[in-house]
């Protein structure tokens, strides 16, 4: 059956690339997560986007289900196929098409590397502000279908606040070429922001334009010793409130220790509970004189136990590797992700009800937390024991989910805060979204892929 089908499709594109050996459906067909089982039909890589409207038509005409693919970065389940779909990997479309000096932008291809967009932008004297851990390998197509955040969220915002426009194929194989680009456009829905965050169940993404921002200004990078997560916010409210930040993170002992594991460098003698590492603007003197004296301030009140400027560019390495080097150095665990967030004033308030909803329901996992707290997004990783058996290690990981869905729901929350919903985080949907949230979603999911061949299963059934 398989290989008739395939045959049909070498048939319809004689020119695309297929892979169907066993390796690569196991490669292609699983991301980050390795929680379900690769079983891909087969995978796709399109060089054009004539070639993806020929592959979506003839999914259409075959019935066949598509799962786009970029970095499998993913940390939700988005992009695993695990039910005979046909992978589309758009790795071959990975090019820098052009800048555009007057507009500011940038038009790539989705299989673009994050860090690639960054150096192209860089080398026009500009900047591609997006920017998280997994940059050298997830792709433009895969941000915009989540979405993504990151760590400099707090000063430029998320994935959708820098798309000027993208071309996408829809479930049918039309291709719509949306925002174009405009400053200005009132002419009715923005149907681009539909896609952003999307999951691959719209269309396929084939083309983006992307704003570029100035050079974000000389920071300084500032690693505190927080004694408690109660005070966590009052040391955020004093540094924002006193300094322009770019950045404001947080991690536990538990993820520093892992990296130390990992060749991580503690610039402390001690390993203390909690930890803030921030960046703020300092091209002068006077900047870094007035860091100095909010950590003074924070100091005085107790609210740190003890602080750590970088002074190099390689010390600004390692203190950013003391957390973003978390997710790799947990890998092993295969860890069971939350990725949740409340708005920034209802942070406190759900920082205590969480810890003693976690501490209390997983007395015999480790959970490392950690997270954007400046954007009121916590990552809380529980790590699978060693020799534990999965089913069961699920199972718990789900009864205290459905609690902190609740939890979530209580202080208007969301399940999914950049990671997106994928497999992962379906059965907790209507946590976040309301009923009728979910009837306009598969209505739009319909318009767009009135078949049901772009990515199903994933955000809802
Ligand atoms: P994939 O994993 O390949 O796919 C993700 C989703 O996008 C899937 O649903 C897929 O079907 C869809 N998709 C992919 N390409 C296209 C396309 N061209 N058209 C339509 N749909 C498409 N995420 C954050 O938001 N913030 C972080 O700070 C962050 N840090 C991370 C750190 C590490 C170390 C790792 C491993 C992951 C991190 N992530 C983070 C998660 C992940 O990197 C992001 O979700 C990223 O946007 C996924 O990009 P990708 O190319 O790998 O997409
Ligand atoms: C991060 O902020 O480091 C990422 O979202 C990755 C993760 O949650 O593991
Ligand atoms: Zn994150």
């Amino acid at each position: 059956m398989n290989d008739s089908i395939l045959a049909s499709l070498r048939q319809a594109i004689p020119a695309l690339a297929l892979k169907t050996a066993p390796a690569d459906l196991e490669h292609y067909g699983r991301d980050w997560t390795r929680r379900w089982t690769p079983a891909p039909l087969a995978i796709a890589l399109p060089d054009s986007i004539g070639q993806v409207q020929a592959l979506v038509r003839w999914a259409n005409a075959h019935g066949v289900a598509i799962v786009p693919s970029g970095g499998r970065t993913g940390l939700s389940g988005g992009a695993v196929a695990s039910r005979g779909e046909l992978v589309v990997s758009l790795e071959r479309m990975n090019r820098v098409l052009g800048f555009d000096a007057v507009d500011r932008t940038l038009t790539v291809q989705p299989g673009a590397v994050l860090q690639t967009v960054q150096d192209a932008a860089r080398e026009q004297g500009l900047a591609y502000p997006v920017d998280f851990g997994a940059r050298g390998s997830c792709t433009i197509g895969g941000n915009i279908a989540t979405n993504a955040g990151g760590i400099r969220v707090i000063r430029y915002g998320n994935t959708r606040d820098w798309i000027a426009g993208l071309k996408l194929v829809t479930g049918s194989g039309e291709l719509l070429e949306l925002g174009r680009s405009l400053v200005k456009d009132a002419s009715g829905y923005d149907l681009r922001q539909l896609v952003i965050g999307a999951e691959g169940t719209l269309g396929i993404v084939v083309e983006a334009t992307l704003r570029l921002a100035d050079p974000p200004p000389p920071a300084q990078t500032m690693l505190l010793a927080v004694p408690s997560f109660e005070v966590l916010m009052d040391v955020f409210a004093l540094f924002r409130g006193r300094l322009r930040l770019q950045a404001f993170e947080f991690l536990t002992d538990r993820g520093l220790e892992h990296v130390l594991a990992h060749g991580g460098q503690n610039p402390f003698d001690a390993v203390h509970p909690w930890y803030v590492l921030t960046e703020y603007d300092a091209a002068a003197e006077a900047d870094q004189a007035d860091a100095l004296a909010v950590f003074e301030h924070a100091a005085e009140h107790g609210w740190v136990l003890d602080g750590v400027i970088a002074n190099s560019e390689e010390q600004t390495s390692q203190l950013w590797r003391l957390r973003e080097g978390i997710t790799e150095a947990t890998a092993r665990y295969r860890p069971y992700k939350n990725d949740v967030s409340v708005r920034v004033a209802a942070m406190p308030a759900f920082l205590a009800e969480a810890q003693a909803l976690l501490g209390a329901s997983y007395p015999d996992f480790e959970v490392v937390w950690f997270g954007h707290i400046g954007d009121g997004n916590l990552h809380i990783n529980v790590l699978q024991p060693d020799g534990s058996d999965d089913d069961e290690f699920l199972r718990q990981c789900a009864h205290v989910t459905e609690l902190l869905a609740g939890l979530l729901q209580r202080h208007g929350g969301s399940i999914s805060a950049e990671h997106g919903v994928g497999l992962l985080k379906k059965p907790y949907l209507s946590s976040s979204r309301s009923d009728a949230d979910v009837v306009l979603m598969r209505a739009i999911r319909q318009a767009f892929d009135p078949r049901g061949i772009m990515n199903p299963g994933k955000i809802f059934d």
